[in-house]
């Protein structure tokens, strides 16, 4: 996995212009996006440069990561909600665009399954992730390995706790629906996107420690055209001369 680090104020912009860099070679880029607090400085960056011409997703596709279960749609703390907020709302995606998880399914594990098919046949070009601090990529908690699949997951209680400072309306969370690793690692591309000191423990344990389960982004590791993408706080723990 190659590891870039960008001074704080520079991150969100050079990740960014790396992705309308991917979106204009190709337009019709498929890709994974994740919510939550990491991405939003980026996507306000593709949001402006939506609004002046300089890119456009109108002939792209994006599938939501992970969903949490058990919020009134429209809730503050639906991975949904924050992508419409954050990125859908300014940007010229078509609503046919977009593919999400569907937590209040009769059938939940079937939709999960359906969703697996629908990533597969599309076929990510580009998925972004962020890293849970207790190093979970999407909702894949500590303990995943590399052949999990998308599915129905009992949360853990870092992530339940986390989940609080999305500012949810609803009760607090217990499940969600995640992608797995196994379609994480047939993406083209991965990058793995976090920014503050706060990461920067949990990224150290998940680019320098093993490879395992134990810290399922370690298992990116394995992707080779995995880049970490880290604002210089989040890697201030790193050994990056090693
Ligand atoms: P955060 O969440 O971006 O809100 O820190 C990251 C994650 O849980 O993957």
């Amino acid at each position: 996995m190659r590891v870039e680090v960008f001074a704080d104020d520079e991150w969100a912009g050079a990740v960014a212009r790396r992705w309308i860099d991917r979106l204009g070679t190709k337009p019709d880029l498929v890709m994974c996006l994740p919510t939550g607090n990491t991405p939003r400085p980026v996507y306000a960056a593709m949001a402006a440069a939506v609004e002046v011409g300089e890119v456009s997703f109108a002939g792209a596709t994006i599938f939501i990561l992970d969903e949490f279960g058990g919020l009134d749609v429209g809730d503050p703390g639906r991975c949904d909600t924050m992508l419409q907020r954050d990125l859908l709302d300014k940007i010229d995606l078509p609503p046919t665009g977009l593919m999400k998880l569907d937590p209040d399914a009769m059938d939940v594990d079937a939709d999960a399954a359906a969703y697996r098919r629908l990533v597969n046949e599309a076929g990510l070009d580009l998925t972004i992730v962020g890293i849970g601090g207790n190093g979970h990529v999407g909702l894949n908690e500590p303990g995943t390995g590399p052949n999990s699949t998308t599915r129905r997951v009992v949360l853990s209680p870092a992530t339940i706790a986390a989940h609080h400072s999305y500012n949810t309306a609803g009760p607090t969370v217990e499940w969600g629906v995640t992608l797995g690793i196994d379609e994480l690692m047939r993406s083209t591309e991965i990058w793995l996107i976090a920014n503050g000191r706060h990461k920067s423990t949990i990224l150290r344990d998940a680019l320098e420690g093993p490879i395992g389960p134990g810290v399922p982004a370690s298992l990116l590791r394995n992707h080779s055209r995995s880049a970490a993408l880290l604002d210089a706080g989040a890697a201030s723990l790193l050994d990056l001369d090693a």
